[in-house]
């Protein structure tokens, strides 16, 4: 068989990627999920002139650049700025009030935290650094944005985007952060300095134990990433995210997600936005 004439893969190859898969990545891919991988990795197979799946496989169990290359083509990276608005709302209308007062009473500092787990092209991260920057005037804000997906967060940390995406912000944010890209980069938009300086990028898995040094988060947004992994990962996943999360902080999933049953000692405060069991106030 020639490279070009490889389309499917063998049940022992199905099998043996999508156990390699679930061991590094977190990810399960189901039966159903198996035309979706053989169409993410055909062309990189072939374009390294290989005549089966099963000997690609050897290649991403040999070397370590290639098992991010397959990763890169394997995660679903769909996003978009201020996704699921309500938990936007949310933040600015319940949370962010309630660490002013905090703050106003010297019961904290003025200085935020947030983790955006599984950041994509970094349209979250920078749609939450926005609301913190334009409510929180003169306070300091650390956006934390992890991905497992080396392609992403290189487009994450360039934070230029097509000029189409711009109908997704609102518009006194638009204006306030975003610039306009002019002759070579007509037709883009790119995050302004003051966005950029706030929100830093790291490769992070989140099958894996995060490095101790990440510190802790007054917000964990960890949203549209969980709902590829298993019942069992996504427990643990979910676990480790809950060791970095501040004693009054929040945990953000995705609106098709939910801790309900999971055993977690976290309570709904709005639309799969959580808060520690026991504190008083949203
Ligand atoms: C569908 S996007 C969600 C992006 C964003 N959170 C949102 O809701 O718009 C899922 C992201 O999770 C990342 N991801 C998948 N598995 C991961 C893992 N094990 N560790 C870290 N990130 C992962 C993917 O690379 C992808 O960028």
């Amino acid at each position: 068989m020639n490279a070009d004439a490889i389309r499917s893969m063998t049940d022992s190859e199905f099998r043996a990627l999508r156990d390699f898969v679930y061991q590094h990545v977190g990810i399960l891919m189901t039966e159903q999920k198996r035309e979706l991988l053989t169409a993410r990795l055909v062309r990189r197979v072939r374009t390294l002139g290989l005549d089966r799946f099963g000997a690609y496989l050897d290649v991403v169990e040999r070397h370590r650049s290639e098992r991010d290359e397959m990763i890169d083509r394997i995660v679903t990276n769909e996003t978009k700025f201020f996704r699921e608005p309500s938990q936007f709302d949310y933040l600015e209308k319940a949370i962010i009030p309630r660490w002013r007062a905090d703050a106003d009473a010297r019961h904290r500092n003025r200085h935020v935290r947030v983790w955006s787990a599984g950041c994509s092209m970094g349209q979250e991260p920078y749609s939450i650094a926005m609301i913190l920057l334009s409510e929180l005037p003169g306070w300091t804000v650390e956006v934390v944005a992890t991905d497992i997906s080396n392609r992403v967060l290189r487009q994450a940390s360039e934070a230029v985007w097509p000029i189409d995406k711009a109908t997704e912000i609102p518009r006194q944010h638009l204006e306030k952060y975003m610039l306009r890209g002019v002759r070579t980069q007509e037709g883009t938009m790119r995050a302004g300095e003051a966005l950029r300086a706030v929100v830093r990028f790291k490769r992070l898995n989140l099958h894996e134990t995060p490095p101790p040094d990440l510190g802790s988060f007054d917000l964990i947004f960890c949203r549209n990433v969980l709902i590829y992994f298993d019942g069992k990962s996504r427990r643990v996943a979910v676990d480790r995210l809950l060791s970095h999360l501040r004693d009054d902080g929040h945990f953000f999933l995705g609106h098709s997600e939910s801790l309900l049953n999971s055993g977690h000692p976290l309570r709904p405060v709005s639309p799969s936005v959580y808060t520690w069991k026991g504190r008083l106030h949203a």
